[in-house]
């Protein structure tokens, strides 16, 4: 029996399943067993859409098999290679291809295996560089509320989501944080990019956040273009611009995490594309290998990199930071076959001429019960729902799964975010299942925070499971 023909769960005692209520999970498992182009098969054998692109990983849409071959046959060549002091023709040629996909200037990259990385080795870049140019006093990060920079300490630290920090401790000192822009009293339903507001809440950095810590003493600002995580924030217009301009005149560097909206998510390469806007380093991960092998990069200018080479003693390592797996042979290889896809089906203008249909789509839904705001830019869509101590978008999730379509719910709301390589009648698709799980679970009034009325078959397959092992 091959894998796609499994319908027995597997144990599923021994895997902590991340960012999940596991004992929720394991009573009602959603798992699927394969996936081909821009749909998964559930264990029960359902086509179901997938609307997220994985965890907005799979811009170019599932078991692409130009990226397969390559990643199959670097094995066979080259499985590893050292990543200190030896490397590999491939990390190179992965880095050359991918400085010429950047903004112009960010030429200089540096490879890690995830966003979360990418996000701390930014960090870490930000404050040696200033060390290695003489001012190590300029040691403070600023982040963003409802900012999502990854799970590692930095990225928690300058990130903004309450319920990511507060079990860990006290994580990093010297953070603070700005204003989120979400304003849904006077943007709600807006759509694409709000119109007002963005050059006020940007000012607010210089006159509130500077004044409190001094700006000489600031290495960087990190903020997403648009804030995926905590729920498709979408900036307004000339908020980016603004925040640049603040940084540049302070010597401040500016950190897009990019993580999301890289790879074409908005209808450019990168959201610096879109909002036209060079920031001083850019992290990504994610799509950069089509979501396939870990892999994640920061990009760096060019005058930032070359300070660390000619401020740095003969011979010294200039920057002591790296993984063991930072450009990996096979991941090497599925960036390069992604890059490949992209230039040969120019996915990012694919992705700018679907926008306003999944506009329009998405902003049908308004006026549906518990429908509070909907945001959307580039493809990526967001539907916030009346706070029902985040059950609603939770129960709405699983109707959705239920009825054949993957959704990613946060809190309050329900991101969608497809492949690249979505057609119309899929967007439609996703948008009329929303609205048909939507009406179900407001249908249900109460009765929709619990989450035993959905999924009974996969409720099924866990008690079966409990009593077979
Ligand atoms: C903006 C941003 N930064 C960082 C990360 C963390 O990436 P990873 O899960 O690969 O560590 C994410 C993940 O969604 C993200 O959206």
């Amino acid at each position: 029996m091959s894998k796609s023909d499994q319908t027995e769960l597997p144990n599923l005692s021994h895997y902590w399943v991340p960012f999940t209520a596991n004992r929720q999970f394991k009573a009602m498992p959603r798992l699927f067993k394969a996936a081909k182009g821009n749909y998964y098969t559930s264990m029960d054998g359902r086509q179901v859409l997938d609307g997220t692109a994985g965890l907005w990983c799979v811009p170019a849409g599932h078991a692409r098999e130009e990226i397969a071959s390559a990643v199959a046959a670097q094995l066979r060549t080259l499985d590893y290679a050292p990543a200190f002091q030896s490397s590999h023709p491939l990390a190179f040629e992965a880095a050359t291809r991918l400085a010429g996909y950047m903004p112009t200037g960010l030429d200089r990259i540096f490879f890690t295996n995830s966003g979360s990385e990418s996000a701390d080795t930014a960090l870490k870049i930000a404050l040696a560089y200033h060390r290695v140019t003489g001012n190590p006093l300029r040691n403070k990060l600023i982040g963003r509320e409802r900012g999502y920079h990854g799970v590692n300490f930095g990225g928690i630290s300058v990130g903004g989501i309450a319920g990511n920090r507060k079990a860990f401790g006290n994580a990093l000192s010297g953070v603070d944080h700005i204003r989120h822009p979400l304003d849904i009293e006077k943007n709600a339903f807006t759509k694409g990019v709000p119109q007002d507001g963005g050059i006020a809440l940007a000012n607010e950095f210089e006159q509130r956040v500077m004044t409190l810590h001094d700006p000489s003493t600031i290495a960087a600002l990190i903020v997403e273009p648009m804030q995926g995580s905590a729920g498709v924030i979408v900036p307004p217009a000339g908020y980016l611009k603004r925040l640049r301009e603040i940084c540049t005149k302070h010597g401040i560097l500016l950190i897009f995490d990019e993580v999301i909206t890289g790879f074409g998510r908005l209808g450019t390469k990168f959201g610096a594309d879109y909002f036209d806007i060079i920031p001083d380093m850019l992290t990504c991960a994610k799509g950069l290998t089509n979501g396939v092998v870990p892999m994640g990069a920061v990009a760096v200018k060019r005058d930032i990199y070359d300070a660390f080479m000619q401020n740095s003693a003969a011979g010294a390592i200039e920057l002591p930071h790296g993984y063991t797996y930072s450009a990996i042979p096979i991941a090497c290889a599925a960036a390069i076959a992604t890059q490949d896809i992209f230039a040969a089906e120019k996915l990012e203008a694919r992705a700018a001429d679907l926008s306003t249909y999944l506009e329009s789509a998405a902003h049908s839904l308004k006026g549906l019960p518990m429908v509070k705001d909907i945001r959307n830019i580039g493809l990526v869509a967001g539907i916030e729902f009346e706070a029902k101590a985040g059950a609603s978008a939770f129960a709405v999730y699983l109707k959705s799964y239920e009825l054949g379509l993957h959704v990613r719910y946060t809190g309050d709301i329900i991101a969608i975010s497809p492949p690249l390589t979505i057609e119309k009648h899929e967007i439609d698709r996703i948008f009329n299942t929303l609205a048909d799980a939507i009406k179900w679970v407001a249908s249900q009034g109460e009765a929709d925070l619990d989450a035993s009325r959905y999924l009974k078959n996969e409720q099924s397959w866990a008690m079966h499971q409990q009593h077979t092992i």
